[in-house]
């Protein structure tokens, strides 16, 4: 299969042509593949970007054929162009700059508006709760966690002995509260809306972080502090 690939490098356009090797016969590869195959073999200093390659994180975003797709998710097909995102200026190759977008909400503070405000800068602290990638780490040796299981450890029990995930689990963990916390710290969040996060939290069972020496994150976030802690403080008159 034959792509185009646009190359941008010192202010300089290229457009190269890519053969792309079918890994089977019936293969419909993805945008990302492609970049990833030419990058393997005959571009080597290709500069693209990606993360999840689950459609999560969004920064592989790229133009195929001049509009914007998920480059991880975006089947190609024989012929197709693909060039870093029109919209954002140019770093390398097909990576753009997207700090430009983020820092633009930067000291703009609440004008008195409400839940449609949205040009209002979130503090710090919510912003270290988005660092989340949801990999559920942080749930191992989670005391709320393992009530939804008893005295079972889900991997070691037949699955009719478990909690019916597509219902959802009855109680939390820490990514439950981390997200509820993230409600509360967004500036855009009424008032009822926060109270309703910390009454969630209790109902999901935040008494058992009472006397839990805490939980880990797998990438970092503090949340003893910023999450458990938090949420502790605001409902110690419930627990
Ligand atoms: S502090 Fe709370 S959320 Fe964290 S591991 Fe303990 S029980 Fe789970
Ligand atoms: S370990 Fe950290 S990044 Fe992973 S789900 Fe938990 S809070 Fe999110
Ligand atoms: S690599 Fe994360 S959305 Fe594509």
């Amino acid at each position: 299969m034959k792509f185009e690939i646009v190359l941008h490098r010192d202010g300089v356009t290229e457009n190269v042509e890519f053969n792309y090797e079918k890994r089977e016969a019936d293969e419909r590869p993805m945008a990302l593949d492609v970049l990833l195959q030419a990058q393997a073999t005959t571009l080597p200093d290709l500069a693209f970007r990606y993360g999840c390659r689950a459609r999560n994180c969004g920064v592989c975003t790229i133009d195929v054929n001049d509009k914007p797709r998920i480059a991880c998710r975006a089947r190609v097909r024989d012929g197709d162009k693909l060039s870093p995102c029109a919209t954002l200026p140019v770093l390398s190759d097909l990576v753009v700059r997207r700090d430009g977008i983020a820092r633009q909400m930067q000291g703009r503070l609440p004008s008195g508006g409400g839940a449609n405000d949205l040009n209002v800068e979130a503090p710090q602290a919510y912003h270290d709760l988005t660092a989340c990638i949801e990999c559920y780490a942080c749930l191992d040796n989670c005391p709320m966690h393992a009530r939804n299981f008893g005295d079972v450890k889900p991997t070691d029990a037949a699955a009719d002995d478990l909690p019916d995930a597509s219902q959802g689990y009855r109680w939390g963990n820490p990514f439950s509260l981390l997200k509820l916390e993230r409600i509360r710290l967004d500036p855009i969040t009424s008032q009822a809306d926060k109270d309703a996060a910390v009454d969630n939290a209790v109902e999901l069972g935040l008494d058992a972080c009472v006397d839990c020496p805490g939980c880990k994150c797998g990438v970092g976030i503090d949340l003893k502090r910023q999450v458990v802690g938090s949420l502790l403080e605001a409902a110690k008159d419930r627990l």
